[in-house]
Protein backbone atom coordinates (compact mmCIF):
# COMPACT_ATOMS: atom_id res chain seq x y z
CA UNK A 1 0.00 0.00 0.00
CA UNK A 2 2.11 3.00 -1.37
CA UNK A 3 0.52 6.28 0.63
CA UNK A 4 2.41 9.41 1.02
CA UNK A 5 3.44 10.77 4.68
CA UNK A 6 0.55 13.64 4.67
CA UNK A 7 -1.96 10.62 4.08
CA UNK A 8 -0.79 8.50 7.36
CA UNK A 9 -1.29 11.49 9.66
CA UNK A 10 -4.91 11.60 10.68
CA UNK A 11 -5.82 14.28 13.14
CA UNK A 12 -9.32 14.00 15.43
CA UNK A 13 -11.86 16.32 14.71
CA UNK A 14 -13.05 15.75 18.45
CA UNK A 15 -15.12 18.70 18.35
CA UNK A 16 -18.45 19.85 18.97
CA UNK A 17 -19.52 22.75 16.27
CA UNK A 18 -18.99 22.80 12.33
CA UNK A 19 -17.04 26.17 12.78
CA UNK A 20 -14.66 24.76 15.23
CA UNK A 21 -13.89 21.72 13.33
CA UNK A 22 -13.90 24.51 9.88
CA UNK A 23 -11.17 26.41 11.61
CA UNK A 24 -8.35 23.21 12.48
CA UNK A 25 -8.84 22.06 8.82
CA UNK A 26 -8.46 25.40 7.69
CA UNK A 27 -5.65 25.71 10.09
CA UNK A 28 -3.72 21.76 9.40
CA UNK A 29 -4.67 21.04 5.64
CA UNK A 30 -1.20 21.93 4.47
CA UNK A 31 0.25 18.84 6.79
CA UNK A 32 -2.67 16.72 7.50
CA UNK A 33 -4.07 14.64 5.09
CA UNK A 34 -7.36 12.67 6.68
CA UNK A 35 -9.53 14.43 9.06
CA UNK A 36 -11.31 11.58 11.66
CA UNK A 37 -15.32 12.57 11.77
CA UNK A 38 -16.60 11.05 14.77
CA UNK A 39 -20.12 10.13 16.57
CA UNK A 40 -20.06 13.40 18.31
CA UNK A 41 -19.33 15.93 15.67
CA UNK A 42 -21.48 13.80 12.60
CA UNK A 43 -24.46 13.62 14.94
CA UNK A 44 -24.05 17.41 15.68
CA UNK A 45 -23.04 18.24 11.74
CA UNK A 46 -24.18 15.50 9.71
CA UNK A 47 -22.65 15.29 5.98
CA UNK A 48 -21.99 18.91 5.86
CA UNK A 49 -18.91 18.67 7.95
CA UNK A 50 -18.13 15.71 5.75
CA UNK A 51 -17.88 18.34 2.57
CA UNK A 52 -16.66 21.31 4.21
CA UNK A 53 -13.29 18.88 5.03
CA UNK A 54 -13.33 17.95 1.00
CA UNK A 55 -13.92 21.94 0.11
CA UNK A 56 -10.93 22.57 2.25
CA UNK A 57 -8.49 19.93 0.27
CA UNK A 58 -8.70 17.27 3.01
CA UNK A 59 -10.16 13.66 2.83
CA UNK A 60 -12.27 12.53 5.59
CA UNK A 61 -12.18 9.07 7.83
CA UNK A 62 -15.95 8.47 9.24
CA UNK A 63 -15.38 7.11 12.31
CA UNK A 64 -19.11 5.80 13.20
CA UNK A 65 -18.17 1.74 13.77
CA UNK A 66 -21.03 0.60 12.24
CA UNK A 67 -22.39 -2.46 13.84
CA UNK A 68 -26.04 -3.73 12.93
CA UNK A 69 -27.20 -6.66 10.80
CA UNK A 70 -25.74 -7.22 7.46
CA UNK A 71 -28.37 -5.56 5.60
CA UNK A 72 -27.82 -1.66 7.37
CA UNK A 73 -24.78 -2.07 7.87
CA UNK A 74 -23.89 -2.27 4.08
CA UNK A 75 -26.71 0.19 3.24
CA UNK A 76 -25.02 2.67 5.98
CA UNK A 77 -21.74 2.31 4.13
CA UNK A 78 -22.58 2.43 0.73
CA UNK A 79 -24.02 6.55 1.93
CA UNK A 80 -20.76 6.78 3.31
CA UNK A 81 -18.77 5.97 -0.10
CA UNK A 82 -21.93 8.63 -1.46
CA UNK A 83 -20.25 11.12 0.70
CA UNK A 84 -16.78 10.65 -0.52
CA UNK A 85 -15.06 9.53 2.15
CA UNK A 86 -11.42 8.12 2.10
CA UNK A 87 -11.83 5.26 5.09
CA UNK A 88 -14.25 4.11 7.34
CA UNK A 89 -15.09 1.93 9.74
CA UNK A 90 -17.08 -1.37 11.50
CA UNK A 91 -17.05 -3.49 14.22
CA UNK A 92 -15.24 -6.90 13.23
CA UNK A 93 -17.78 -8.10 16.13
CA UNK A 94 -20.84 -7.57 13.91
CA UNK A 95 -19.35 -10.74 12.33
CA UNK A 96 -18.06 -12.47 8.86
CA UNK A 97 -21.30 -12.13 7.00
CA UNK A 98 -21.92 -8.52 7.91
CA UNK A 99 -18.61 -7.26 7.15
CA UNK A 100 -18.57 -9.98 3.32
CA UNK A 101 -22.15 -8.15 2.70
CA UNK A 102 -20.44 -4.35 3.53
CA UNK A 103 -17.58 -5.26 1.58
CA UNK A 104 -19.94 -6.52 -1.81
CA UNK A 105 -22.01 -4.07 -1.85
CA UNK A 106 -19.46 -1.01 -1.34
CA UNK A 107 -17.83 -2.77 -4.62
CA UNK A 108 -20.89 -2.92 -6.44
CA UNK A 109 -21.38 0.83 -5.84
CA UNK A 110 -18.10 1.98 -6.67
CA UNK A 111 -17.58 0.19 -10.16
CA UNK A 112 -21.47 1.37 -11.14
CA UNK A 113 -20.29 4.92 -9.89
CA UNK A 114 -17.27 5.35 -10.84
CA UNK A 115 -16.38 6.28 -7.19
CA UNK A 116 -13.08 5.35 -6.05
CA UNK A 117 -13.37 2.80 -3.01
CA UNK A 118 -13.18 4.13 0.60
CA UNK A 119 -10.31 1.98 2.59
CA UNK A 120 -12.71 -0.32 4.93
CA UNK A 121 -10.86 -0.60 8.23
CA UNK A 122 -12.90 -2.87 11.09
CA UNK A 123 -11.84 -2.23 15.01
CA UNK A 124 -11.42 -5.59 16.94
CA UNK A 125 -11.84 -5.07 20.36
CA UNK A 126 -11.98 -1.63 21.89
CA UNK A 127 -8.98 -0.38 23.26
CA UNK A 128 -11.21 0.22 26.60
CA UNK A 129 -12.10 -3.33 27.00
CA UNK A 130 -10.09 -5.25 29.23
CA UNK A 131 -10.56 -9.31 29.97
CA UNK A 132 -12.73 -8.36 32.50
CA UNK A 133 -15.17 -6.53 30.11
CA UNK A 134 -14.60 -9.48 27.48
CA UNK A 135 -16.02 -11.84 30.08
CA UNK A 136 -18.91 -9.72 31.03
CA UNK A 137 -19.90 -10.02 28.09
CA UNK A 138 -19.65 -13.83 27.70
CA UNK A 139 -16.14 -13.95 25.77
CA UNK A 140 -13.71 -15.98 27.75
CA UNK A 141 -10.72 -15.01 25.66
CA UNK A 142 -7.99 -12.84 26.12
CA UNK A 143 -7.74 -9.67 23.94
CA UNK A 144 -4.86 -10.68 22.50
CA UNK A 145 -6.23 -13.75 21.01
CA UNK A 146 -9.33 -11.67 20.73
CA UNK A 147 -7.44 -8.68 18.66
CA UNK A 148 -5.95 -11.25 15.80
CA UNK A 149 -8.55 -13.28 15.31
CA UNK A 150 -11.02 -10.42 14.51
CA UNK A 151 -8.40 -8.91 12.17
CA UNK A 152 -7.88 -11.77 10.30
CA UNK A 153 -11.90 -12.10 9.84
CA UNK A 154 -11.88 -8.37 8.46
CA UNK A 155 -9.17 -9.49 5.98
CA UNK A 156 -11.12 -12.88 5.25
CA UNK A 157 -14.33 -10.78 4.21
CA UNK A 158 -12.36 -7.99 1.98
CA UNK A 159 -11.42 -5.47 4.37
CA UNK A 160 -8.22 -3.81 4.17
CA UNK A 161 -7.47 -2.80 7.33
CA UNK A 162 -7.66 -2.55 11.28
CA UNK A 163 -7.92 0.53 13.97
CA UNK A 164 -5.92 -1.12 16.79
CA UNK A 165 -3.51 0.28 19.67
CA UNK A 166 -0.09 0.58 18.31
CA UNK A 167 0.76 -2.14 21.27
CA UNK A 168 -1.38 -4.41 19.20
CA UNK A 169 0.51 -4.04 15.74
CA UNK A 170 2.62 -7.12 15.95
CA UNK A 171 -0.09 -9.32 16.46
CA UNK A 172 -1.88 -7.89 14.01
CA UNK A 173 0.86 -8.28 11.44
CA UNK A 174 1.50 -11.40 12.11
CA UNK A 175 -2.10 -12.74 11.88
CA UNK A 176 -2.79 -10.64 8.43
CA UNK A 177 0.71 -9.70 6.63
CA UNK A 178 1.83 -6.36 5.22
CA UNK A 179 -0.81 -6.16 2.96
CA UNK A 180 -2.94 -4.96 5.58
CA UNK A 181 -3.87 -1.40 6.89
CA UNK A 182 -2.83 -0.61 10.56
CA UNK A 183 -4.51 2.45 11.93
CA UNK A 184 -3.28 3.32 15.18
CA UNK A 185 -4.68 6.19 17.74
CA UNK A 186 -2.82 6.51 21.49
CA UNK A 187 0.35 8.32 19.97
CA UNK A 188 2.37 10.89 21.34
CA UNK A 189 5.26 12.35 20.22
CA UNK A 190 8.01 13.03 22.71
CA UNK A 191 7.35 16.74 22.39
CA UNK A 192 3.35 16.25 24.31
CA UNK A 193 1.36 15.50 27.06
CA UNK A 194 0.06 11.69 27.38
CA UNK A 195 -3.68 13.19 28.55
CA UNK A 196 -5.69 10.39 29.22
CA UNK A 197 -3.91 7.80 26.68
CA UNK A 198 -2.06 5.24 29.22
CA UNK A 199 -0.21 3.08 26.76
CA UNK A 200 1.48 5.13 24.46
CA UNK A 201 3.82 4.84 21.27
CA UNK A 202 5.74 7.48 19.59
CA UNK A 203 4.89 8.10 15.96
CA UNK A 204 8.40 6.31 14.99
CA UNK A 205 7.86 3.75 16.98
CA UNK A 206 4.53 3.25 15.82
CA UNK A 207 5.90 3.12 12.14
CA UNK A 208 8.67 1.13 12.83
CA UNK A 209 6.43 -1.58 14.11
CA UNK A 210 4.12 -1.56 11.35
CA UNK A 211 1.29 0.85 11.77
CA UNK A 212 0.34 2.39 8.25
CA UNK A 213 -1.27 5.80 9.52
CA UNK A 214 -1.70 7.32 13.04
CA UNK A 215 -4.56 9.34 14.23
CA UNK A 216 -3.48 12.08 16.68
CA UNK A 217 -5.58 14.73 18.33
CA UNK A 218 -4.58 16.60 21.16
CA UNK A 219 -0.81 16.35 20.71
CA UNK A 220 -1.70 18.65 17.59
CA UNK A 221 -4.51 20.74 18.91
CA UNK A 222 -2.90 21.13 22.51
CA UNK A 223 -0.26 22.31 20.91
CA UNK A 224 1.07 26.17 20.65
CA UNK A 225 1.46 25.89 17.13
CA UNK A 226 -0.74 23.18 16.02
CA UNK A 227 0.57 23.31 11.93
CA UNK A 228 3.92 22.85 13.57
CA UNK A 229 3.27 20.37 15.62
CA UNK A 230 1.15 18.61 12.71
CA UNK A 231 4.66 19.13 10.74
CA UNK A 232 6.99 17.80 13.49
CA UNK A 233 5.20 14.35 13.32
CA UNK A 234 5.19 14.30 9.57
CA UNK A 235 8.83 14.87 9.62
CA UNK A 236 8.47 11.71 12.01
CA UNK A 237 6.49 9.93 10.08
CA UNK A 238 9.26 10.64 6.94
CA UNK A 239 12.10 9.51 8.85
CA UNK A 240 10.41 6.37 10.28
CA UNK A 241 9.47 4.85 6.87
CA UNK A 242 13.21 5.86 5.27
CA UNK A 243 14.50 4.17 8.07
O1 LIG B 1 -6.26 13.40 21.50
P1 LIG B 1 -5.84 12.01 21.14
O2 LIG B 1 -4.60 11.96 20.27
O3 LIG B 1 -5.72 11.11 22.35
O4 LIG B 1 -7.06 11.49 20.25
C1 LIG B 1 -7.08 10.21 19.72
C2 LIG B 1 -8.34 9.95 18.97
O5 LIG B 1 -8.41 8.55 18.72
C3 LIG B 1 -9.64 10.31 19.68
O6 LIG B 1 -10.60 10.67 18.67
C4 LIG B 1 -10.05 9.02 20.34
O7 LIG B 1 -11.43 8.89 20.48
C5 LIG B 1 -9.54 7.99 19.34
N1 LIG B 1 -9.23 6.69 19.94
C6 LIG B 1 -8.34 6.53 20.99
N2 LIG B 1 -8.07 5.28 21.47
C7 LIG B 1 -8.67 4.25 20.95
C8 LIG B 1 -9.55 4.39 19.91
C9 LIG B 1 -9.83 5.65 19.41
O8 LIG B 1 -7.78 7.47 21.48
N3 LIG B 1 -8.36 3.08 21.42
Amino acid sequence: MKQEAKERLIFALDVDDFSAAENWVEQLHENVGLFKVGKQLFTRCGPEVVKMVQDRGGDVFLDLKYHDIPNTVAKAAVEACKLGVKMFNVHALGGAEMMRTTVAEVNAYCEASGNARPTMLAVTILTSSTAETLAGIGIDRSVEEMVPRLAKLAQDAGFDGVVASPKEVGLIRAACGDDFAIVTPGVRPTFAAMDDQKRVTTPTDAISAGATALVIGRPISAAKDPLAAAGKILAEIKTALAG
